[in-house]
């Protein structure tokens, strides 16, 4: 059985969609595909990888219109369709290069948001009850897919879900004395209460982060003082 790819090549100002043929092989995904083109076929075509285990959060790319993990999305259900599969960037960023997206906007946001733990010091015991609930803010790998599929990332200056996604952890997490400082910050800055309570993001999510669950939980934290946990 044969795959069949229209790849997006080239960059913001000069696009071209090239396509390929990949024999199907067992267990294969869109990053092997992508592989074997490299390989075989193309060394210039441009795509980002690491881990290969769904991990690094570094693969994502767009998929018939919607961001997935190239190396854990398998290529037997669009095979058997038949059709050409479309292989684009993430929407959203800067194409560098083919399939490779500018994440440096991110590393920016980040810093703005102040998205790591802050006051940590001695020991702390984080109970079961309270590690499962920020287990899913925690479980974020960065792959930028609820970033790319936002409607909302259209606004300038909405910081998105990845990192209103980040940020709820450390409302909750002991080790943490900044949650409502940055709770302000995610709000006056990031523009929190812009969100569409659409859910896109929450459906692409492939670590079942559910973004806009959280950012809808951060929403009932009304004591934005400034002032740090109580
Ligand atoms: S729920 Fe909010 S953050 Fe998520 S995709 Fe919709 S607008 Fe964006
Ligand atoms: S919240 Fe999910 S989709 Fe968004 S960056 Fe994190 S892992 Fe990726
Ligand atoms: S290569 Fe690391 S998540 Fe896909």
């Amino acid at each position: 059985m044969k795959l069949k790819l229209k790849v997006k090549r080239g960059n913001d100002s000069e696009v071209r969609y090239d396509t390929f043929e990949v024999e199907v092989q067992e267990g294969m995904t869109f990053l092997r595909a992508l592989q074997m083109i490299k390989e075989d076929v193309d060394p210039t075509l441009t795509f980002r990888q690491f881990c290969r285990a769904g991990i690094c959060g570094t693969c994502a790319i767009t998929i018939n219109g919607f961001p997935k993990l190239s190396c854990r999305e398998q290529v037997l259900p669009y095979a058997m369709m038949g059709e050409e599969v479309v292989l684009e960037p993430l929407d959203r960023f800067p194409v560098i290069r083919d399939l490779a997206v500018d994440s440096s906007q991110m590393i920016t946001e980040m810093k703005k948001l102040r998205t790591w733990i802050s006051g940590f010091s001695g020991d702390v015991r984080i109970p079961p009850e309270l590690s499962k609930k920020i287990e899913r803010s925690a479980d974020c790998i960065l792959c930028l897919a609820c970033q790319s599929h936002c409607p909302q990332m259209l606004e300038e200056d909405y910081a998105g879900p990845l990192y209103f996604a980040k940020l709820y952890r450390f409302l909750e997490d002991p080790r943490d004395d900044e949650g409502l400082m940055r709770l302000k910050v995610a709000v006056e800055e990031g523009n929190l209460y812009h969100c569409l309570s659409c859910n896109k993001c929450n459906n692409v999510c492939p670590k079942e982060v559910e973004p806009a669950t959280l950012i809808r939980e951060l929403m009932t934290y009304t004591d934005i003082d400034g002032k740090g946990k109580e």
